[in-house]
């Protein structure tokens, strides 16, 4: 029972430091750099800054990546599709690593 609590704290201080190390990896910055260009470009309208705008907030979504994936290549409603000619795969995932870098931290009641 005690080797179990040991390797939980083991396993939490090594989460802990690969989560604090992940920013200043200079390849995630500048993934996270080039998405919010990106955003600003094409979704910054509708969903200023991560919140509602003409779009629901987006710093607060509970939908899994691929869902929102399909979301930005097929549109819904008011909002247009974006096909891969005008944002590129590497585009894509780009801007969705800027959308996790500005996910507000407490979850709200929604
Ligand atoms: C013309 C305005 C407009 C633009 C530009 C736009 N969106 Fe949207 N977006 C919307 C609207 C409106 C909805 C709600 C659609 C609905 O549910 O009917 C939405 C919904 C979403 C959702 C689903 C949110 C959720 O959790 O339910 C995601 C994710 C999203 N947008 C991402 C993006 C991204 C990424 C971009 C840029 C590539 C973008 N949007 C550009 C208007 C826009």
């Amino acid at each position: 029972m005690k080797i179990f609590f040991v390797i939980l704290l083991v396993s939490c201080c090594w989460m802990a430091c690969t989560a604090r190390r992940m920013p200043a990896s200079s390849q995630a910055s500048a993934e996270v750099e080039h998405g919010r260009d990106k955003y600003m470009q094409y979704c910054q309208k509708c969903h200023p800054m991560g919140e509602s705008g003409l779009g629901p907030a987006l710093n607060n979504s509970p939908a899994p990546g691929f869902v929102k994936r399909f979301q930005v290549r097929h549109g819904l409603g008011a909002m247009p599709a974006f096909k891969k000619d005008v944002i590129s795969k590497a585009d894509l995932h780009d801007i969705m690593r800027y959308m996790k870098s500005m996910k507000r931290e407490e979850k709200l009641p929604s």
